[in-house]
């Protein structure tokens, strides 16, 4: 799952205790354990392997260049959403052949910006955009290509509303039955080849079966398209593999690719190219938001503990109601966690709001929350924040964004520095 583990009542980063980190930068941050990184993505390629997939990591999920150049020296592709995001691509040295740009709104800068980069695919959302892309790359005499994003209409119950993607009634892509008429209409368009379909059915996805309905029914409308003569060699199948917020939750890559391998198998064997965009799976064990408890309140029945970080930090409990474990980063042998859980049977934890600093009563990292009781200076940690956590930080009430760490063994590095004041001010002295 990941290397955050106790040793002797506290909590380590791979070999290096938290405490240590936190005496050299501060709180909050953000700190990251790369073997965690390097285990999923090797696990993730490993359990696909049989497709030889082309694995293009979700720079959306945790963008620092540091990671993203860390997953690109180990083979992946980049799966990228925006020019902000084709640029980190570029930095980090990855073969731009290997990157998927996705996104309902492309603006032509950015498209020009994608084609002459060289990347991989676009994944086409509309006809307006298709029609706007193949114009860019004739303009510029270049020849992009293009995997239509198609909504097979099969979702997870325990995706939340917010992250669902793959129903007809999103905005992204187009459904089944408009997919035939797209090639019809462009599949021999000579600027943007149309030769791959793309799909992305949400995120977190617990199992394997929203794939597999997914992927037959892509597989089916691909039968039919090269039966009317189109030429379709890849499919891309997305992200949305689910992580660990709590021990065990996820299945495993192989219980995901069990599933899928099989299907997909004969599609490969023919020659075809296969493409996965995980960034979740890969990115959300992998760090954690260390925040410092500032103060202790009572509030009606209700126990309050007030931190140093909280929604500009890390959104999700906000935002998707999301559950993240959170404990404190050293605590009494009885206190030891057995495994990340919501039900944990341990006596003497006290039901706490863990809240944060900023003026919403939105402001929350958890609700309800049984901990260890803690007082003003205790450090806690917000387990499984790697994914979506800094990507989605913001400066509001003007606070400044918390470092990001990278731990190796028993060194660890300062992969962004902790803003400052005048970073806040900084684009505003015009
Ligand atoms: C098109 C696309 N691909 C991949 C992903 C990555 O999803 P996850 O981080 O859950 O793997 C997303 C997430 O929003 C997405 O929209």
């Amino acid at each position: 799952m990941d290397h955050f583990n106790y040793r002797d009542g506290e909590l380590h980063c791979e070999d290096t205790p938290i405490s240590e980190i936190v005496e050299s930068v501060g709180t909050p941050a953000y700190i990251y354990s790369k073997q965690t990184f390097l285990d999923h993505f090797q696990a993730i390629s490993q359990a696909f392997s049989e497709l030889d997939p082309i694995v293009c990591y979700s720079i959306k999920s945790c963008g620092n260049l540091h990671i993203v150049k860390l997953l690109a020296s180990q083979g992946s592709g980049m799966d990228v959403v925006s020019g902000g995001e084709v640029f980190r691509a570029q930095q980090s040295g990855v073969d731009m052949s290997k990157v998927v740009y996705a996104g309902v709104g492309k603006t032509d800068e950015e498209i020009e910006q994608a084609i002459r980069a060289e990347i991989g695919w676009f994944n086409i959302e509309s006809e307006a955009e298709f029609e706007n892309i193949a114009a860019i790359a004739a303009r510029l005499g270049k020849e992009a290509h293009g995997a239509l994003r198609i909504n097979p209409d099969v979702a997870d119950a325990r995706t939340h509303a917010k992250t669902t993607t793959g129903s007809k009634e999103t905005k992204f892509g187009v459904d089944i039955e408009r997919a035939k008429r797209f090639f019809h209409t462009y599949g021999k368009n000579e600027h943007c080849r149309l030769d791959a379909i793309h799909l992305h059915i949400g995120s977190p996805i617990y199992s394997p079966e929203p794939y597999v309905k997914a992927i037959t029914k892509t597989l089916e409308i691909i039968e039919e398209l090269r039966a009317d003569g189109f030429t379709i060699n890849t499919i891309d199948i997305g992200g949305g593999y689910a992580a660990d917020y709590e021990t065990g939750a996820s299945p495993s890559y192989k219980e995901y690719a069990d599933a899928i391998v099989p299907l997909l198998k004969p599609f490969k064997d023919a020659g075809g190219t296969v493409i996965l965009e995980p960034g979740r799976t890969i990115a959300a064990n992998a760090g954690v938001l260390v925040t410092e408890v500032q103060y202790i309140k009572q509030g009606g029945a209700k126990k309050f503990v007030i931190c140093d970080t909280g929604m500009h930090h890390l959104i999700r409990p906000t935002l998707y109601e999301a559950w993240q474990f959170i404990w404190p980063t050293k605590v009494a042998p009885e206190f030891v966690p057995d495994k990340r859980a919501k039900d944990l049977a341990i006596d003497g934890l006290e039901v706490s709001e863990i809240v944060g600093p900023i003026c919403e009563t939105g402001d929350y990292l958890a609700k309800d929350r049984p901990i260890p009781p803690v007082d003003r200076g205790d450090l806690l940690a917000v387990f499984s924040a790697g994914a979506y956590g800094m990507v989605m930080a913001s400066h509001y009430n003007a606070m400044p964004n918390p470092p990001e760490v990278m731990v190796g063994g028993d060194a660890f590095l300062t992969i962004r520095r902790r803003e400052t004041y005048e970073d806040l001010v900084a684009a505003e002295r015009v």
